[in-house]
């Protein structure tokens, strides 16, 4: 534990960027629950049979196997993580000029498809830039916004829809399957295909178990598989739902896309059967796919992550809802609403957590969102808001509870704390690097 000299000395280093921050002067870190997992002895042991052969290694073997029987997609295209999956998916599909709807952005996602040629365009329900709506299915597509993007730019221009599970810049908010009905004959009618961020999907069936009539009886794995039945592939960050510190893949049923991919993979990753990824990474993921999928796992995970929101819920902290599965989404307009939005309130709320206890967080909002590339101004989305990932298999309840009250002591001092302004940018994915400086 670092005193609160040794933590604001460390912020004002970093630039008041945690991502800047070293992990030594962390105490609790929620900076992200994406490669963060504690591997199981399972995946460990996975390790040890690593074989390391540069092509056709068994372990690439066993992964295809289990993405196939859980997922059920025919083809598998390893890569080092979900971007570089994001980045070959986009190559290979998006034309310059084409548009691609998605349920909220996501910041790689939509990075890749703009470097593609695309341009994102967001068709998620109006509840999910609502941080206080309770609507269960937060993630789900407006059909109408969607039909009137292909009405207006015909559906040529649109190379596929881009579904995330859980989405993560909403809050992690699951899609319902009904939702998924529906798009899927409506994609069906116009020739779209439906490609899936599976990063959260897992979570994501967990809801829809919890939530949607019908599914209560169902496994995880059962519902998984019905919702990859109705894509046709996806893009994977295996740091989230499947456990491991590093990983990703691309899938596909389409033989012709596949052999794209493949190809394209041997030029950025490495060869078609490692994609960037060691053997003995490619068997703790496999082991990762079957653990994750268990209804034990998926209830300790979730009940986690809700024990800490309804801590603060009923100390009165402002938070996104429902309740999603990954993280705890603070919902900063009303924690800081003396705070303009260009002055980066919830970067300067995620710096003063950190100086507060060394609890480690994120900023997602006017940062994250970045710049229109029209205008060049701020986007200003609706939602500002400081993310508080929880690590998968990694804290207590102890741990959730020293949370809670560093929340509270800063939500006490709320209206002392002041905006940041940017003094370095980056070109690309500006949250990572940007250096702020407080404004006195
Ligand atoms: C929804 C979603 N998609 C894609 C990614 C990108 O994955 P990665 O960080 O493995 O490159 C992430 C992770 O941050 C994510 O949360």
């Amino acid at each position: 534990m670092t005193t609160r000299e040794e933590r604001e000395q460390a912020i004002r280093e970093a630039g008041y960027n945690t991502f800047l921050t070293r992990s030594r002067d962390t105490y609790i870190d929620l900076l992200t629950d994406s490669g963060t997992a504690a591997m199981s002895d399972k995946q460990w042991a996975g390790l040890m049979l690593g074989d390391e052969a540069y092509s056709g290694s068994e372990n690439f073997f066993h992964l295809e196997a289990v993405i196939r029987e859980y997922y059920g997609y025919k083809h598998l295209v390893p890569t080092h993580q979900g971007r570089g999956a994001e980045h070959l998916m986009s190559q290979i599909l998006i034309e310059p000029g084409d548009y691609v709807p998605g349920n909220m952005y996501f910041t790689t996602t939509r990075l890749h498809q703009e470097l593609a040629g695309g341009t994102f365009v967001d068709v998620i329900v109006d509840e999910a830039h609502d941080p206080m709506s309770t609507f269960q299915f937060k993630g789900n597509v407006d059909i109408s916004k969607l039909d009137r993007l292909v009405q207006e730019v015909g559906a040529k221009r649109v190379p596929y829809i881009s579904l995330e599970g859980n989405v993560n810049m909403a809050g992690g908010q699951p899609f319902s399957m009904a939702n998924l009905r529906e798009l899927h004959s409506y994609c069906r009618k116009h020739d779209i295909p439906i490609m899936l961020d599976a990063t959260r999907t897992m979570e994501n069936a967990w809801f829809i178990r919890e939530r949607e009539d019908g599914y209560a009886d169902k496994s995880v794995r059962e519902i998984l598989r019905e919702i990859c039945d109705f894509t046709d592939g996806c893009t994977m960050s295996a740091k989230k739902d499947l456990l491991v510190n590093i990983g990703g893949f691309f899938a596909c049923n389409d033989d012709e896309l596949f052999r794209r991919a493949q190809n394209l993979v041997v030029v950025y990753e490495g060869l078609h059967t490692y994609g960037g990824l060691t053997g003995r990474d490619m068997e703790a993921m496999t082991q990762g796919v079957r653990e994750a999928a268990t209804e034990d796992h998926q209830v300790a995970r979730i009940g986690q992550v809700r024990y800490l929101g309804e801590n603060l819920q009923r100390a009165g902290i402002p938070i996104v809802t429902p309740i999603g599965s990954h993280a705890i989404f603070i919902d900063v307009r009303r924690f800081l609403p003396h705070v303009d939005q260009d002055e980066y309130p919830a970067q300067a709320l995620a710096a003063e957590f950190f100086i507060e206890s060394g609890i480690r967080t994120m900023e997602r909002g006017n940062v994250s969102a970045g710049r229109d590339p029209e205008t060049g101004k701020n986007r200003r989305p609706a939602l500002e808001l400081v993310r508080l990932a929880i690590p998968r298999r990694v804290y207590t309840q102890a741990h959730m509870d020293v949370v809670t009250e560093s929340v509270i002591d800063v939500y006490k001092r709320r209206d002392e704390i002041r905006g940041l302004k940017m003094v370095y940018e980056p070109e690309y994915l500006r949250f990572f690097q940007a250096r702020f400086e407080p404004i006195t």
